[in-house]
């Protein structure tokens, strides 16, 4: 498989599973295909063409042309400069690296990141929140995260992969979206009586069982193990990086009872603890895992030969079907 079309795949299997659905997506391509055509100048020089196909901001090659042919991909979550000098010690030692998948975004991808909050006034109209107060309480965070990010040393990872000849791939939301639709049907849409039973379905997943096994378990952050759950959902899963924590109230108002989250900001807990929200804190690195096998699974369909070498917090587990997603 050339390396341009597992991109391209990644990006198809995160429309399927879109909070905000593929249809409203490729409106937004389809406005920002018109736009460009009417660009002019330096507008059109810098425009980033990328993003007339690929709604995923975060996601994409950072290294490399897109015309290598891919088989054995060195896979971790986050990849910087020493994890490529390893790539590059294994390669020394007779390992075949064709291509680095990172999951937490570098270079573009991560100087894009902000642009990819966006859908998250979408998972929270899912749970009942009104798009206006999402829209409003969202933008000065993804403006705040903008100047953050702006102020970085974005480019030494992917010059990093450069300079030793590894093409490298980011997967980030492209790979959230598929985690936040697992545990949204494999756990938020059952019935529990507990938090605690909660954990326990949670560890009965293959990629929290391990990180649990090694200390690093999905936790209850607040509420006790014998609180009812209420409305259970996924929302802190996807969507670049953490919402403002103003959502935590939004929630409580529209019914929210119980969520489950990859990371757990202290503001946003003081906000689950005033507002009677109970939490749970999966494990960030299983979280993950699972949305990069997730992907996984569905590059193997194209390309029988794939092979991973697993790096930085990632774990390969493999699913048969598509019955788990
Ligand atoms: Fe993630
Ligand atoms: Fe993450």
């Amino acid at each position: 498989m050339k390396l341009r079309k597992l991109i391209e795949l990644a990006v198809d299997n995160a429309m399927d599973v879109d909070p905000r659905g593929r249809k409203s997506i490729e409106k937004q391509l389809k406005k920002l295909k018109d736009k460009f055509d009417k660009m002019e100048g330096k507008d059109k020089e810098y425009f980033d063409t990328e993003r007339l196909w690929n709604p995923y901001p975060d996601s994409r090659i950072i290294a490399g042309t897109g015309d290598e042919d891919i088989e054995t991909v060195m896979v971790g979550i986050d990849i910087e400069t020493p994890e490529i000098l390893l790539a590059d010690r294994l390669r020394e030692r007779g390992k075949k690296i064709d291509c680095i998948l990172i999951h937490h975004p570098e270079g573009r991808a991560l100087a894009d990141l902000d642009k990819a909050m966006g859908l998250q006034v979408e998972v929270m109209t899912a749970v009942g929140v009104p798009v206006n107060h999402a829209e409003g309480q969202l933008r000065p965070r993804m403006d705040r995260i903008w100047r953050a990010i702006h102020a970085d040393n974005l480019f030494r990872t992917e010059r990093a992969a450069e300079l030793l000849g590894f093409p490298a791939v980011c997967c980030h939301t492209v790979a959230d979206n598929l985690v936040w639709n697992f545990v949204e049907k494999n756990i938020c849409k059952k019935e529990f009586d507990s938090l605690d039973d909660i954990v326990n379905a949670l560890r009965e997943i293959p990629e929290y069982a391990h990180y649990a096994k090694k200390g690093n378990p999905p936790i209850i952050v607040n509420g006790s193990g014998s609180n009812r759950p209420g409305k259970v959902v996924a929302t802190e899963f996807t969507g670049g990086t953490n919402g403002p924590e103003e959502f935590l109230a939004e929630q409580s108002r529209a019914g929210v009872g119980t969520i489950l989250s990859m990371h757990v900001t202290e503001k946003t807990l003081d906000e689950a603890k005033k507002h009677n929200v109970n939490m749970i804190q999966c494990s960030h690195m299983a979280s993950d895992a699972i949305g990069i096998n997730l992907l996984l699974d569905e590059l193997s369909k194209a390309e029988k030969n794939l092979s991973v070498i697993e790096a930085a917090g990632f774990i390969r587990i493999k699913r048969s079907s598509k019955r788990s997603r």
